[in-house]
């Protein structure tokens, strides 16, 4: 066990884990924040993501001690009220049925969005492709994206 600092949401956190435990488990188990779902656990599914320093990760593979300085966002630390604009279309356009796996498709779409701000389908379609969704709503998913983007 050690100590790792972390920088998540803008806010430092501490946690007492070993080196190798994922950091899904840290912001779940550790810090309280489960916003980030667990779906496989082995990098498949997309239902885990967040952001290290603006890039979507599998968190369910992704070693605590691999972070260091990295600044991490999780879907808590995306908007104050729930409004940061991929979120606002994701309402807009109703795209959750059950909605276990949309904290991992909206960080998906934020990290393709700060780096495309206007993508077209394809590349769209590209970058959500390996974002599972039990419930099918790929559809409004997509919709939501391209809105958000507009
Ligand atoms: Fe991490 Fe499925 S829980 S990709």
């Amino acid at each position: 066990m050690a100590i790792y600092k972390l920088q998540i949401n803008g806010r430092s956190y501490e946690a007492d884990v070993e080196a190798d435990t994922p950091l899904l488990w840290v912001l779940r188990d550790n810090l309280g924040l489960v916003g980030t779902k667990y779906g496989c656990g082995i990098a498949q599914c997309g239902a885990c993501t967040v952001h290290v320093n603006g890039n979507a990760i599998r968190s369910c593979v992704y070693p605590v001690s691999a972070v260091g300085e990295s600044k991490i966002t999780t879907i808590e630390g995306l908007s104050e009220k729930g409004d940061h604009p991929v979120q606002l279309a994701w309402d807009e356009v109703d795209v959750p049925q059950c909605g276990y796996c949309q904290a991992g498709q909206i960080m998906t779409a934020t990290a393709l969005l700060q780096k495309n701000p206007n993508p077209n389908t394809e590349e769209i379609e590209n970058a959500m492709n390996g974002n599972i969704c039990r419930c099918g709503t790929y559809h409004r998913i997509r919709e939501a994206v391209a809105l958000a983007a507009t």
